[in-house]
């Protein structure tokens, strides 16, 4: 690297490293390409599912008019494989001109008159992962500048071919860069999936002043044993991701791929279920031109929106992991209420849990009524002692959504057996 270039990259590194944007107070929510969408660029055979101008429209149009907009998804969101091979004269990154005629600032302005955000992706190494231009640490403030005249509302940094040393100058270097543009632009962060999501190599403190959202952990997959094992890492390594997440600042599991192919009804609402407790972002990668009534209902859910935009913006935490397979899990939320999920990573048959607040060791001064987030069954007066009986379908998930309620006077039937959600 050039020295001059060095020194640049490490006066600016030193000075206060701080993201002060304001955004993303509760989980972002929208619509990101790449796990649907991946790097399609031949839209010579496949005009309607290669990533350009017109599946970006397309999808703002269905954000706008499909209900998605007014319940909080207002991000559609570029990933890789946009950019032209080559950067311009003046080394400026350029969108395909074959796939985006229109360009990124055009889409933009598209984007924006539907009342919904436009993020793009880039790369803080020699080549984005699909290896298009990457952004090395020289061109970290010229691509901020880019983006922010294109009125671009979020960038995710991704961190392929570049090294830890790169990483760590370049990610805080764009986050000021980000600031400097006077653009509120949210950041998305991929630096600590790179350095295996754990201390000593990732510093959480210091990733919840410069991004709004970080990737802790590898790619998702259309496929349930992805989801699956992306819940078992946050699981075992909650004690340091929990605290790191706060309003602006989120763990980044990855997105939704319910409406895809891998996933079955149970799984979706597994999937959403628990990145509803974990207080992610809800950035679906989906067609939602064709996606089932079924699926969308999923994704639409109210009072699963209402928990995840909770304004406290506590993560959840699994608070038991039994031998049964089953997860417990609860989210504390603001007005003493609380999510409280059973997940099941059963293979057999419905499997009736029977237990009660004390069991769980959740402090309940008062008298709860629950409801369950997905049939709407309603359960009053559920008391610390109260035993009550959840059945949990196998890769399913039973979320209680607990609020204070009145005593009520119990039948002498319901006194004797557990009561069933
Ligand atoms: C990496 C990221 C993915 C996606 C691809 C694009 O694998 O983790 O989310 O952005 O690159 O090439």
């Amino acid at each position: 690297m050039d020295l001059l270039v060095l020194l640049i990259v490490l006066l600016l590194a030193s000075c206060a490293q701080s993201l002060d944007n304001g955004l993303m107070r509760t989980p972002p929510m929208g619509w990101l390409a790449w796990e649907r969408f991946r790097c399609n660029t031949d839209c010579s055979t496949d005009p309607k599912n290669c990533i350009s101008e017109r599946l970006f429209m397309d999808m703002a149009d269905r954000l706008a008019e499909d209900g998605w907009k007014e319940l909080g998804y207002q991000y559609v969101n570029i990933d890789d494989c946009w950019a032209a091979k080559e950067r311009d004269s003046k080394g400026q990154l350029v969108a395909d001109p074959l796939r985006f005629p229109s360009g990124i600032k055009a889409l933009a302005q598209y984007v924006h008159a539907k009342g919904l955000k436009l993020g793009i992706y880039a790369d803080l190494g020699t080549y984005t992962c699909g290896g298009y231009p990457g952004t090395t640490l020289d061109k970290v403030e010229l691509d901020a500048r880019t983006f922010a005249s294109w009125e671009v509302d979020m960038l995710k940094l991704d961190g392929c071919y570049s090294n830890s040393s790169t990483k760590a100058l370049g990610y805080p270097l764009m986050s000021k860069a980000l600031n400097a543009t006077g653009r509120p632009i949210a950041f998305s962060c991929s630096w600590p999936a790179y350095e295996g999501g754990l201390p000593p190599q990732v510093n959480y403190t210091l990733l919840g002043e410069i991004c709004n959202l970080w990737r802790n952990y590898g790619d998702i997959d259309d496929s349930w044993d992805s989801v699956r094992n992306i819940i078992n890492w946050y699981a075992r390594h909650q004690n340091v991701l929990q605290p790191a997440a706060g309003p602006g600042k989120w763990n980044d599991p990855d997105m939704l791929i319910i409406g895809d192919f891998g996933l079955s009804s149970e799984e979706s609402k597994s999937q959403m279920a628990l990145w509803v407790i974990l207080a992610a972002p809800l950035f679906m990668s989906n067609d939602l031109r064709t996606i089932s009534k079924c699926d969308a209902s999923i994704l639409q859910n109210e009072l699963l929106i209402r928990i995840s935009q909770d304004p406290l913006g506590i993560q959840g935490r699994m608070i038991l992991w039994g031998k049964n397979s089953i997860q417990v899990w609860t989210r504390v939320l603001s007005s003493s209420t609380m999510a409280l999920a059973f997940f099941s990573q059963r293979t057999d048959m419905p499997y009736h849990y029977t237990t009660s607040l004390s069991q769980l060791n959740i402090t309940a001064p008062q008298v709860f009524s629950a409801q369950n987030v997905y049939s709407g069954k309603i359960l009053h007066g559920l008391g610390f002692e109260t035993k009550f009986t959840v059945t949990i379908n196998p890769s399913g998930v039973v979320m209680l959504y607990l609020y204070p309620g009145k005593q009520l006077t119990l039948s002498r039937r319901d006194k004797a057996y557990p009561l069933l959600l």
